[in-house]
């Protein structure tokens, strides 16, 4: 892509050539993740809150999010993996790295970079739910309602995005592109 768009400065030219456009900038990103943290401030005045991060593509937006809410929170993280193919996940969830800390009683907060389908959260908030929390709730950074098989109630969202392949700002193909600053669309070339 046209590296004249972007700060050159931040993107390894190799990962540039396999980007198609600029879907979300990174102050897009920043200013959408202020404005959800002030939400989030109303939301969880008076209560501490835990911040559940799902590894690996919600680690940026993690990072963002909790340095831009004004209230003293914990944060833990989650790894999941989902089989399937590296495109679309199959629902069924196999957790590779589970919490560190007990979250009975705790107000939690899942923090995930995309919804697809939305099996994967599904999975993860009904796993949590037994373990007695006094709240759970999801904020995702992007969501693509085209491909929902199931229903799921999202308390904070991001940004709605088409069924195109999305990277960059924690999301990765074949573990790539994960450190660019916005997301971005990929060329087919890259993927086919
Ligand atoms: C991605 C993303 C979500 C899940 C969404 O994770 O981070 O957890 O897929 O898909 P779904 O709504 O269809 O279930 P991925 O398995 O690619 O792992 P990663 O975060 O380590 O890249």
């Amino acid at each position: 892509m046209d590296t004249a768009t972007m700060d050159p400065a931040r993107i390894a030219p190799e990962l540039a050539d396999d980007i198609e456009s600029v879907l979300i900038s990174h102050e897009d990103i920043q200013t959408r993740l202020r404005e959800i943290a002030d939400e989030i401030e109303v939301d969880y005045a008076g209560n501490e809150l835990l911040l559940v991060g799902v590894l690996k593509g919600a680690y940026l937006t993690m990072a963002d999010l909790c340095r831009y809410i004004r209230l003293p929170v914990n944060v833990d993280f989650m790894a999941c993996s989902s089989y399937g193919s590296s495109t679309r996940s199959s629902g069924v969830v196999r957790i590779l790295k589970d919490l560190d800390t007990d979250i009975e009683g705790k107000h939690v907060l899942i923090v995930e970079d995309i919804i697809d389908s939305g099996l994967t959260l599904d999975y993860l908030v009904k796993n949590l739910r037994s373990r007695k929390p006094a709240s759970i709730e999801v904020m995702t950074l992007l969501t693509k309602p085209s491909q929902r098989k199931v229903d799921l109630a999202v308390r904070y969202t991001g940004f709605e995005v088409p069924d195109v392949f999305v990277v960059g700002y924690g999301l990765d193909f074949a573990e790539r592109f994960r450190n660019l600053p916005f997301i971005g669309t990929l060329r087919p070339e890259a993927y086919a």
